[in-house]
This record gives structure tokens, C-alpha cells and sequence, in this order.
């Protein structure tokens, strides 16, 4: 499946091009993908999905938290296609909160924190929503999970897949973004909590690691 890949050495653009809150100027270093690029991504990604998933009910299974913004607009996409097209997919939703992360570290323990009881899943076509996938090890795990509960289709998309040496090799069925190494914040992706509340995908810089660290 195609995507758009964010090379290594990718220079992103000045701040100051773009709308940043006040509050989050000295924390970060560049924009790497503005938000009207993460909202064009996703309509087509809403496209490609409806085309593979089209005429079977689907259940949208959000990851929270990082992952409700990007499912908000992804819903937003597959509603106006199903308002428009021939085919159109019946949708429900659904949400699981995960919890992996403590700082800028992956940690090894994944922490199913709310939600439905998976076994609602059970006979649907489920289509989970995330936002990154870093080591592979929270889609790993949510799968295994669900697999217990013998959906009738698991795929999953997540709008950003990193680079990683640390990754397993699990890959999405759907993929918005490949992005580099980096520690990224925005667009719901978080750290600490913090960095929610700004529109672009952008670079952490050090101090505010420390700034902000738990
Ligand atoms: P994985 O289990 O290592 O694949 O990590 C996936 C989870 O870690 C994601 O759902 C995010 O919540 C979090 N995560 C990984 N990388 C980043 C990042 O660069 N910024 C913010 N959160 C991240
Ligand atoms: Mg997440």
C-alpha cells in the first residue's frame, strides 16, 4: 500500500510560516507536516478504504487518545464519501484507551486503560484507528486481544508509521505518513499529555523534553 514518506534528512518549515500556539513556540523546533497535507492524506486514505471495506458495516475503532483527532477526520472523509457514492459502508464506532508511553520512551508494558468489552467486536469487520506506530509492539497486542474476541476482519490504519531500528516489523494495512526517528508532537500525538492542542505534525525539541518531563 503507497505513502508518503518523510525522508531523514527532511528540513520541515519555520515556525513562523504557520499558526502555532503561543504557549508551544519555544518547544518546538520545526513543522514537519502541516495540517491541510495531514487532512489531504486522509481524505484519500478514506478513499482507499471505503473502496476495500465498501458494502460491509464497518466498526471504526478508535485508539485513544492519540489517535481522535485523525479519526474524527478520517470519519469526517468516509461520511462524505458514503453521502456521495453508489457504495457506502454502514459505520459504527467504538473506542479502546491504550497506554505505552512515559516520556519519549516506548515502554514494554501495554496498559488497556477503558473502553467497551472487546467481545461487542466479535462477527464485525473492524477497522482500528491509530496514530503511530513506533515499535509495532500497542498494535501487537491490541490485535491478540481482538483476535480472542474472533472479529470477522481486522484492518488497521494508522496515519504515521516510523523508521525505526527498534520496530518489529509489524506494518499497518493503511499508512498515512512514513516519518523519520523523531520524537513528533501534534495533531492529538502527545508528550506528557502536552502538544494536543496544535494543529501540525512537529519536531520536540530538547529543552522541552526536559520542560515537560514526568
Ligand atoms: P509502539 O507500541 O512502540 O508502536 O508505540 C505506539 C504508541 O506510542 C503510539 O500509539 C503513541 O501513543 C506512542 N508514540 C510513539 N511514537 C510517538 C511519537 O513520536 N510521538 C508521540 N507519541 C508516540
Ligand atoms: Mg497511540
Amino acid at each position: 500500500m503507497a505513502y508518503i514518506q518523510i525522508p531523514d534528512d527532511e528540513k520541515g518549515y519555520k515556525l513562523d510560516l504557520f499558526c502555532v500556539p503561543k504557549h508551544y513556540e519555544e518547544d518546538l523546533d520545526q513543522v514537519i507536516i502541516p495540517h491541510g497535507l495531514i487532512m489531504d492524506r486522509t481524505e484519500r486514505l478514506a478513499r482507499d478504504i471505503v473502496r476495500d471495506m465498501g458494502g460491509h458495516h464497518i466498526v471504526v475503532l478508535c485508539v485513544l487518545k492519540g489517535g481522535y483527532t485523525f479519526f474524527a477526520d478520517l470519519l469526517e472523509y468516509i461520511k462524505a464519501l458514503n453521502q456521495n457514492s453508489d457504495k457506502s459502508v454502514p459505520l459504527t464506532v467504538d473506542f479502546i484507551r491504550l497506554k505505552s508511553y512515559c516520556n519519549d520512551q516506548s515502554t514494554n508494558i501495554v496498559k488497556v486503560i477503558g473502553g467497551d468489552e472487546l467481545s461487542t467486536l466479535t462477527g464485525k469487520n473492524v477497522l482500528i484507528v491509530e496514530d503511530i506506530v513506533e515499535t509495532g509492539r500497542t498494535m501487537e497486542t491490541l490485535l491478540s486481544l481482538l483476535s480472542e474476541c474472533n472479529p470477522k476482519m481486522v484492518k488497521v490504519v494508522s496515519l504515521l508509521v516510523k523508521r525505526t531500528p527498534r520496530s518489529s516489523g509489524y506494518r499497518p494495512d493503511y499508512i498515512g505518513f512514513e516519518v523519520p526517528d523523531w520524537f513528533l508532537v501534534g495533531y492529538a500525538l502527545d508528550y506528557n499529555e502536552y502538544f494536543r492542542d496544535l494543529s501540525h505534525i512537529c519536531i520536540l525539541n530538547e529543552n522541552a523534553k526536559e520542560k515537560y518531563k514526568v
